[in-house]
């Protein structure tokens, strides 16, 4: 896995925030210096970092700069083009609706990996698809990554992002997991290496908890589907979700070891959450509840060998 980026996980939401403002000052500082061509400029755009740095400097600092920050390396272009249109990020999708009923068509898995051998993790629930794009974009060789969103121009703009980047191990496929996540992992030429499911949507009411993503088919799905030793990792920054996911893995433990038990340099505090992500960069969604001072709760179990 990627080395942390050195922003802190446990932290104190104040001082962070001041941490964050230094640190987008000096990013402008740098910004207003450098010569025109080292300046990250693409398509005739700054990248998201650059521009909303340069905006926001002297005004109160928000939870997009920090993404902008946290991924700046990836200098994704904001805005593209205008068939996308503006992608707007409703609440909640009613993954339950007959709209999302049909499965997703499999891809021609060798027309979209370079080497579709290679280990595989798939981001259930994807969102914007930043956070497995620089997953795969510091591992360009050692693996392939899938992200299943069920917000089509997510996808649309996740993959305008990839060819952006030339990047050839990385793939979003418009997709409700739970009604296609078998169909794509069990066509997949390699092994299931790694199942990511992050902050997925809590649909709070006890009437729509059917439609949380997290349910025992699926589970069942990926604990068959992944290989011997392969990663599953769950997380919330919603107590209550959290704690139903963890029902949920730690009812397998016949086939799955939570990670402290196997690892120590993954350690967990007193409730067994684990104390940092071990992805080495932080969800935009984890990015925003932590600006707002929230927890985030993660597990993370690996299958039996
Ligand atoms: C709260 S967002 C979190 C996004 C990202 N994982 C993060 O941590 O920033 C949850 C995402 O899961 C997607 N989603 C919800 N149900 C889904 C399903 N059944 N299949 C695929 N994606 C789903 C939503 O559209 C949304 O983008």
């Amino acid at each position: 896995m990627a080395s942390s980026m050195g922003l802190p996980y446990c932290y104190n939401p104040f001082v962070f925030r001041r941490a964050a403002k230094q640190a987008l000052s000096s990013l402008v500082a740098f910004n207003n210096f450098a010569p025109l061509h080292h300046r990250h400029y693409r398509n005739g755009i700054f990248s998201s970092a650059y521009a909303s740095a340069a905006i926001d400097a002297n005004k109160e600092l928000r939870s997009t700069d920090l993404v902008a920050l946290e991924y700046a390396e990836l200098n994704l272009s904001e805005k593209i083009s205008g068939e996308l249109g503006h992608v707007r990020i409703r609440q909640h999708v009613n993954p339950l609706s007959s709209s999302f009923a049909m499965p997703a068509p499999v891809p021609d898995w060798n027309q979209v990996f370079r080497d579709p051998t290679l280990p595989l993790m798939v981001d259930i629930g994807s969102g914007s698809g930043r956070f497995l794009i620089w997953l795969a974009n510091r591992n360009p060789d050692s693996g392939n990554y899938l992200g299943l969103e069920i917000r089509q121009k997510l996808v649309k703009r996740a993959e305008f992002w990839v060819k952006e980047l030339a990047l050839s191990n990385i793939h979003f496929v418009f997709a409700n997991a739970s009604v296609s996540f078998e169909q794509l992992v069990c066509t997949y030429p390699g092994p299931l290496m790694l199942v990511s499911i992050l902050c997925p949507d809590p649909h709070f009411k006890k009437r729509h908890h059917k439609r949380r993503v997290v349910q025992k088919p699926i589970v069942d799905l990926i604990i068959n589907r992944l290989m011997p030793g392969g990663k599953v990792f769950v997380q919330s920054d919603v107590l209550e979700v959290a704690l139903d996911m963890r029902k949920q893995f730690d009812a397998e433990s016949c086939r799955l070891q939570h990670i402290d038990t196997i690892d120590p340099s993954m350690p967990c505090d007193g409730e067994g959450w684990l104390l940092n992500n071990p992805m080495g960069i932080r969800t935009e969604r984890e990015i925003h509840a932590e600006f707002e001072g929230a927890k985030i709760y993660r597990r993370m179990y690996q299958k039996l060998k």
